[in-house]
């Protein structure tokens, strides 16, 4: 899988969250946090805006450091890694789909994609190649216009390419629509949770938009640090 030799039976896929708790000052922000996104599933976060959301998905991500708890990726546990090690495990493994594209506008598309692979210090024609066919999968033109140029709808479709340049196996998106009108918005969780499936990635969406979480597998909802499960009516 994914140029990886042998994946030994009983390994570890996906992304593992155990206990995670983080406090901001007075407020529990997590409160032992738990949940499970196996391989080629998806999983929606939801809850009102300052619930702690983005923290979860930046703990996953090693950017935020949790007071206690686990986070393991495809078995690996990041928390306790070195910031070294945490980096590459994330450059290696994740894809992250955020809210506003976080594109560099006056780029092409494909040297947007190309690039966490260039900082990488990754061969360059491979990873121009690969990301001119990641943008005509996504749909997303590729040379000729700055990403500045695009429409709204097409950065995102850019920034999905560029999750998916390193092969991840797991993706994580923060509010992927939440910048996007309402038409585009449909297109692009289309597609997220599209390229997701495809490749067997493990899906974690955070959202409060019902029609994105209505998408996932399961919907879990972040409420006082703790995450409960939305039963599938009321998520639909
Ligand atoms: N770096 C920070 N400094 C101070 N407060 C923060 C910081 N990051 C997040 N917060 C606060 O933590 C809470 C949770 O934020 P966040 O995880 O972004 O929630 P959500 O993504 O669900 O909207 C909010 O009340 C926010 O104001
Ligand atoms: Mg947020």
């Amino acid at each position: 899988m994914k140029g990886r030799t042998t994946v030994t039976a009983g390994e570890l896929t996906g992304l593992q969250v155990e206990g995670l708790r983080y406090r901001l000052g007075e407020r529990v922000l997590l409160d032992g946090v738990g949940l499970a996104v196996g391989p080629g599933e998806s999983v929606a976060v939801t809850g009102p805006s300052g619930c702690g959301k983005s923290t979860l998905l930046r703990c996953v991500l090693g950017l935020t450091e949790p007071d206690s708890g686990t986070v393991r990726v495809d078995g690996r546990e990041l928390t306790g890694l070195r910031e070294d090690e945490v980096t590459r495990l994330r450059g290696q493994r994740i894809g992250v789909v955020p809210q506003f594209g976080e594109l560099l506008p006056e780029l092409t598309p494909v040297e947007n994609v190309a690039l966490p692979v260039l900082l990488s210090g990754g061969d360059h024609r491979a990873a121009y190649k690969r990301a001119a066919e990641l943008l005509t999968e996504v749909g997303a033109p590729g040379e000729g216009t700055p990403v500045g140029a695009l429409s709204e709808g097409a950065r995102q479709r850019v920034a999905v390419a560029r999750a998916l340049i390193a092969g991840p196996d797991i993706l994580l998106a923060d509010e992927p629509t939440g910048a996007l009108g309402p038409e585009t918005r449909e297109d692009v969780a289309d597609l997220l949770f599209a390229v997701a499936r495809e490749r067997g990635c493990a899906l974690l969406v955070a959202t409060h938009d019902l029609s994105v979480a209505a998408r996932a597998d399961r919907t879990l909802r972040l409420r006082n640090g703790m995450l409960t499960d939305v039963p599938e009516e009321v998520a639909a």
